[in-house]
């Protein structure tokens, strides 16, 4: 596959409309949740990404059938194979999501240890111990995992962390077990909200989505159903960061604020403006940027996905700011890029001290993860001169063309082939 890069030519202001479409991290554990009913489910407002494309090459793989017809995906037809292949499982974590539908269509899933992004090491004990509770029997081989059960009975579930993969996959593995199952210490994302709202919709009996405790009273069987899920958060979140790095006006049509009240939050004390009007978020910059002190957590905190668009902001902010990252353990891959562009970063154990005073100057950067790439972007956009930014195929997993995006808000962002003598890469 050809390795592509984002040339950047930094300093242009941002001015124009966009629209926010469905949430990547909604959209994969409802296109799983799909195989729960034989009855077409319709997944509406996709996103055009890697990784909603590896999961219909998931879901071919388990034998449904997947339509895809512009933004709306439709699965339909039931689960006839219970291993999702190596090489699939190994191209993105989200076939993870796979665990609690397949076991519940199924009764048994082999799941190869998934891949997905480098961010610390991403264990799943919380998904087996909460499958086990539910009478699944959880066997690890070399390199796969082994879940089986002729029925799953419903049971009280303690997380040890509000894991938003492992609240999903306990839903979808509860939704038609025997009696009533109650995750205690759930995960309240608005992904975790949407994918409720899908299978309520499908016919099952949930309540308590988006507090710390869920409770799902098991059916007998699921039916189809068609939903628009949750607008994507952490792309308005990224746009909203290169606006603050670049000055500018733009109007985020679709943007969900109800769900985005801490992202918003820092951008406010940054001293940016935002106002709703007419179905939109407007939200305006003039580039002087005041210094922040941010920290990630489990929703309703900020978001760990917004952590390095929000550093890139930081880098330009006048002063001393701190972001302490608090969910994944690894997750500042980013910092020695956004330092050779000269941003003045110290780690201290899960803290950055960034010092944006010295000014961001154009370098040859590398995109180790998917979001990691998007701020090194945003970073490109506000710094004088040029960039290329490597990787490309880490931020297509999570956001459509990026070159296209800014591009049409005034960016100078050229995706084009990496040059035979290549450039840094990871
Ligand atoms: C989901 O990942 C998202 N991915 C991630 O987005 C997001 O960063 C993360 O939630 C946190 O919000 C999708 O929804 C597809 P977790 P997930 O289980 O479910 C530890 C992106 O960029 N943990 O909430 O994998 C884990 O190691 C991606 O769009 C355990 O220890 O996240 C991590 O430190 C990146 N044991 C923390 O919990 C477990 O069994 C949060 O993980 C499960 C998780």
């Amino acid at each position: 596959m050809k390795r592509e890069i984002f040339v950047i030519e930094g300093g242009n202001s941002l001015f124009g409309r966009t629209e926010i479409h469905g949430a990547k991290n909604a959209v994969l554990p409802m296109l799983a949740a799909s195989i729960l009913s034989p009855a077409p489910v319709t997944v509406r407002d996709c996103p055009h990404i890697s990784d909603v494309d590896d999961m219909l090459s998931v879901l071919d793989a388990v034998g449904v059938r997947t339509e895809r017809s512009g933004r709306d995906i439709t699965v339909s037809g039931a689960p006839s194979v219970t291993e999702i292949p190596s090489g699939l499982a190994c191209a993105m974590r989200s076939s993870v999501y796979m665990l609690g539908a397949l076991l519940s269509a199924c009764g048994e899933v082999r799941l190869y240890a998934p891949g997905g992004c480098r961010i610390g090491a991403r264990p799943l004990d919380i998904h087996f111990d909460g499958l086990a509770r539910l009478g699944a029997k959880v066997e690890f081989g070399e390199d796969h995992v082994l879940c089986a059960a002729r029925r799953l009975v419903g049971t009280d579930i303690v997380l040890r962390y509000p894991s938003v993969g492992a609240t999903e996959n306990l839903i979808m593995a509860a939704v038609k077990a025997r009696g009533t199952t109650r995750l205690i210490g759930a995960a309240r994302e608005p992904e975790v909200v949407s994918l409720v709202r899908l299978l309520v919709r499908m016919g099952a009996d949930i309540s308590g989505e988006g507090t710390p405790v869920v409770t799902i009273r098991g059916v007998e069987s699921l039916d189809g159903a068609k939903v628009q899920p949750v607008k994507d958060r952490i792309v308005a979140g990224t746009v909203m960061a290169a606006v603050a790095v670049c000055g500018g006006r733009v109007e985020l049509y679709g943007a969900d604020s109800s769900v985005m009240g801490a992202i918003i939050s820092p951008f406010l004390g940054a001293h940016t403006f935002l106002v709703e009007h007419g179905g939109a978020m407007v939200f305006e910059s003039d580039g002087m940027l005041a210094p922040t002190d941010v920290g990630t957590g489990p929703y309703p905190l900020f978001p760990t996905d917004m952590q390095a668009p929000f550093m890139a902001c930081q880098c330009y902010a006048s002063g001393m700011s701190t972001m302490r990252e608090t969910v994944f353990e690894d997750r500042f891959a980013h910092v020695p890029e956004l330092i050779s562009m000269g941003a003045g970063i110290a780690l201290v154990g899960n803290t950055a001290f960034v010092d944006g005073s010295a000014g961001m100057h154009g370098a040859e950067v590398a995109a180790r993860d998917l979001r990691g790439g998007a701020g090194l972007v945003v970073a490109a956009l506000g710094a004088k001169g040029r960039s290329t930014v490597s990787g490309v195929r880490y931020i297509d997993r999570g956001y459509e063309d990026l070159s296209v995006l800014f591009g049409s808000l005034g960016a100078s962002v050229v995706r084009t082939e990496e040059p035979e003598h290549g450039v840094r890469t990871e």
